[in-house]
């Protein structure tokens, strides 16, 4: 007998979007003195002003919870109507149980899939992907999509690399089965041969006892920034350009590009090599958030839409890129304004 699968092939889209920034705000002037910068340099180099770091006991799934429950009434839900948690994120800091089952039995919904997902500052648009597909298969109906992060547990705050880049945060969108196609097909890929280029060591196993390591110092991130911004301003424009054919549509019918928030010059260059028209609302959530890896982008898509309000229901282009190096992107149309 064949394998039977009942479920209509349905389409998908994202029915709304939730954020939740932490109240600290750390502006470049508390970060430049340890690593000889300055507020000049910083956004002159990146376009980062301000960033928001979480406190010390507010953990990365309270924020996945608060942004989530905004995303969940923001689209005519309640958290029983959602049957899958997707949680994107490199910060949760137990390897066992996920971070998805901790914001499931926060949120009260027992006996729903759930799964973190480990792609780094690509997580969000590879969730965004596979919530895609699972609603199409008939795998799941109503899924939460998360991307949250505290990176700043994760910081050496003596990296004039990485410092001053890296901050916390959580976005989070839910995704409905919907008449129209709301997510076209996503790109997502690799570039395995520049592992290293990102990355935060050391392992768990070096801090076992009887290990031959000492002096192990608490494991941060680490990157070679400009081995990055090559690789992003070359590769992931390559990648947008694949979105966006694959989708059936041109430069021209895109209204937003909202892309993983790394550094404004990245931002600009691959707009430029996109040949976005000048008319594309280009996210720029890094001024004032820094780059919050996998929730970089909800929360840019939550502050574009509260700054332009007409882009509810239009095409937006989502490209998330980072360590492994991994990358992922789709159009979606961005959630109508809610009710
Ligand atoms: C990190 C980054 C801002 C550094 O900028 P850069 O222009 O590549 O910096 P470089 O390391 O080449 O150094 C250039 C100069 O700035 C200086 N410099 C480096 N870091 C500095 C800092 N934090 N403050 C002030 N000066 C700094 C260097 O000493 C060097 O000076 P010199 O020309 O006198 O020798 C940049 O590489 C970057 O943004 N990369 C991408 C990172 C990223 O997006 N990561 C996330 C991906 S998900």
């Amino acid at each position: 007998m064949a394998i039977q699968n009942n479920a209509p092939v349905r389409n998908a889209r994202i029915a709304a979007v939730g954020a939740y920034r932490p109240p600290r705000v750390v502006p470049n002037s508390e970060l430049v003195e340890r690593i000889d910068s300055s507020d000049e340099w910083i956004q002159q180099r990146t376009g980062i002003q301000t960033r928001h770091w979480a406190a010390a006991d507010e953990s990365v799934a309270d924020m996945a919870v608060k942004a989530s429950v905004t995303a969940i009434a923001r689209a005519g839900l309640v958290a029983s109507d959602i049957d899958t948690v997707i949680f994107a994120t490199i910060t949760y800091p137990y390897q066992t149980p996920s971070a998805a089952t901790e914001v499931a039995q926060r949120l009260g919904i027992n006996g729903v899939a759930a799964f973190d997902l480990s792609a780094a500052c690509a997580g969000f648009s590879y969730g965004v992907g596979l919530a895609n597909d699972m609603i199409r298969s008939g795998s799941a109906n109503n899924v939460l999509v998360i991307g949250a992060e505290k990176i700043s547990d994760f910081i050496d705050l003596d990296d004039r690399a990485t410092s001053f880049i890296f901050a916390d945060g959580a976005g989070a969108v839910v995704i409905t089965p919907s008449a129209e196609i709301g997510i076209g097909p996503t790109v997502m890929g690799s570039d395995v041969e520049n592992r290293e280029a990102i990355s935060m060591v050391p392992s768990w196993i070096d801090y076992k006892p009887g290990s031959n390591l000492t002096d192990l110092a608490w494991p941060v991130i680490h990157q070679e920034g400009q081995k990055v911004f090559r690789w992003a301003v070359y590769e992931v424009a390559k990648v947008g350009k694949q979105i966006i054919e694959n989708s059936g549509l041109t430069p021209a019918d895109i209204a937003a590009f909202i892309p993983h928030q790394a550094n404004e010059r990245i931002i600009d260059s691959l707009a430029k090599s996109m040949e976005l028209p000048e008319t594309v609302m280009i996210a720029r959530d890094i001024r004032t958030t820094g780059n919050t890896s996998a929730a970089s982008i909800p929360l840019a898509m939550d502050a574009l839409l509260a700054e332009h309000p007409e882009l509810h229901g239009k095409n937006a282009l989502l490209i998330g890129f980072g360590a492994g190096l991994v990358y992922a992107g789709q159009v979606v149309e961005l959630p109508p304004q809610p009710k």
